[in-house]
């Protein structure tokens, strides 16, 4: 059978996207070990004589050709065995937030996977200290808002988060600003959310926000279970919740957020074209959907380039792009204080932008 190619899409026009490019916005699905460019990776590479089966950063970009999660999970988890020193896990940070700046990402939630640097003798501590320097200076330094969300790999046994979790706590004061979340990721088929049920039901009772990643690959009961088993207040992905009518309409009523991350669905083959991304058709049915970039130096770009490319794909007006900001916004962590405050920015760029 030949390949079907889609139709190209109009391009986007110029006022639009530079519309779109300066919309404030919060990302809430951003990996930390995701952003690691290859750039750098070779750099921490050579400077800690770590040894990688490509040569040259054109072999490993070029490596990046994923079939689905588990495909590029390989490699994610390859590509972060050059993280040693708090140093490389602040220079990772650092690079991120120069990103979310040039973007306009007013708020950034982020997940870091402790237990993939630990089952390489990294200390836990080391991976808190690095991320967080670079997220504080950031505060500091220019009003950058951000937030830790430690996530379990769910690959690995409960008993194994449990340890995660001990090695954690005595940090958590020291994170108190930082560390507000528990999440769940890597490989979703066959690791349901059951599996840490009682590792969730800790984390509830010390306190912690909970997400998980369900229905990326996974059925729309992993979805639920997320919601009934594990108690999380997001849905990392959840786009195969339009598998179940019964649970789209209980994700609109309860406004449960889903984080969605396009250009991650595509790179991914969740969806073969991006034309045929479900995102519109959630924020229609009433979902909080909010638009991320998962692992943006796999997947092809930052949060800027997943909006623009949904926009051209999906034809996004200004109404369901500002929609987008704002679910951002209001499915954050934040204090409500601080929602209001970048909700209001929102407002004031919106009226500022006005076409008439
Ligand atoms: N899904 C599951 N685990 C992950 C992902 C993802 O998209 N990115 C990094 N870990
Ligand atoms: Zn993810």
């Amino acid at each position: 059978m030949p390949k079907i190619e889609p139709i190209p899409f109009p391009p986007l026009a110029a006022d639009l996207k530079s519309f779109i490019e300066g919309l404030p916005k919060a990302e809430l699905h951003l990996h930390i070990e995701g952003t690691l460019e290859p750039e750098l990776l070779f750099a921490l590479a050579q400077r800690n004589q770590v040894k990688l089966a490509y040569a040259t950063i054109e072999e490993l970009r070029a490596a990046y050709a994923f079939t689905d999660l588990q495909s590029f999970l390989d490699l994610y988890y390859a590509g972060a065995a050059v993280l040693l020193t708090e140093q490389d896990f602040y220079e990772m940070t650092a690079a991120y937030i120069v990103h979310c700046r040039a973007d306009n990402v007013r708020h950034a939630e982020i997940f870091f996977d402790p237990q993939t640097h630990t089952e390489r003798g990294i200390g836990i501590e080391v991976v808190f200290a690095g991320i967080a320097r670079a997220l504080r200076e950031a505060r500091q330094a220019h009003g950058f808002s951000s937030a830790m969300i430690m996530s379990f790999l769910r690959h690995l046994s409960e008993e194994d988060a449990f340890t995660t979790l001990e090695a954690a706590l005595p940090l958590r004061e020291q994170y108190q600003d930082l560390w507000i979340g528990i999440g769940l990721d890597s490989a979703e088929q066959g690791n349901p959310p059951e599996k840490f049920a009682k590792v969730f039901a800790r984390c509830a009772q010390l306190g912690f926000r909970l997400v998980a990643h369900a229905g990326e690959e996974g059925p729309p009961e992993y979805v639920r279970n997320a919601l009934d088993v594990l108690h999380v207040e997001r849905i990392d992905h959840g786009v195969r919740s339009e598998e179940d009518p019964i649970l789209m309409e209980r994700l609109a009523k309860q406004r449960t957020p889903l984080t969605v991350c396009p250009l991650s669905n595509l790179k991914l083959c969740v969806v073969s074209h991006l034309g045929d991304h479900n995102l519109a058709r959630l924020l229609h049915a009433g979902l909080a959907v909010t638009i991320n970039s998962d692992d943006p130096a796999y997947f092809g770009g930052y949060m800027n380039a997943n909006y623009l490319a949904v926009a051209e794909s999906l034809q996004l007006n200004r109404a369901e792009l500002i929609k987008l900001t704002r679910n951002s916004f209001e499915a954050s962590f934040l204090p409500t204080i601080e929602k209001q405050r970048l909700l209001e920015e929102l407002d004031g760029y919106c009226s500022a932008h006005q076409t008439h």
